[in-house]
């Protein structure tokens, strides 16, 4: 039988990069957002793209570079409630649309980021 495949065999390298330029645009525009990130969203993004290549099956390199994930450890530091969730979310849903996915993987990876993003939630 053959592996099934993974987000990142569906998806292509490519267009997770693509993902991640087009969420940093949209973080650019959106004030609430932006006060929590760098000026410089540049690295932001790269952690960004490493770490998706990872969690959909491609590349480890994330890992290699900054260890485990602990991703809700990593965001503790920022006050994160169900609004600041829906702009994470909404801005990452616009980012989605433009690469135009079939409707199975951008099913398939927004019911992941939901998940993730209501796991990151630590403030009322
Ligand atoms: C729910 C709302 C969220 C907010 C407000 C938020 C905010 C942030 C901020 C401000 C940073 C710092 C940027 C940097 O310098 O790297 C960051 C880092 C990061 N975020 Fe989020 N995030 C959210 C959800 C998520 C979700 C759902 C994921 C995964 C799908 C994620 C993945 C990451 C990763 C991989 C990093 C870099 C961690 C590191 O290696 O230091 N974030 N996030």
């Amino acid at each position: 039988m053959n592996t099934p495949q993974t987000i990142y065999d569906l998806v292509g390298e490519e267009r997770i990069r693509l993902l991640t330029t087009f969420f940093y645009q949209e973080v650019a525009k959106n004030e609430s957002l932006k006060k929590l990130y760098p000026d410089d969203l540049q690295p932001a993004e790269e952690r960004l793209f490493l770490f998706l290549l990872q969690v959909f099956g491609g590349p480890e390199i994330y890992s290699e570079q900054r260890g485990h994930p602990r991703l809700r450890m990593r965001h503790a530091k920022w006050k994160i409630d169900s609004e600041m969730r829906d702009h994470w979310m909404n801005t990452m849903l616009t980012a989605m649309d433009r690469l135009d996915l079939d409707i199975n993987i951008s099913g398939a990876m927004m019911s992941y980021f939901v998940k993730a993003a209501n796991h990151m939630i630590n403030h009322e």
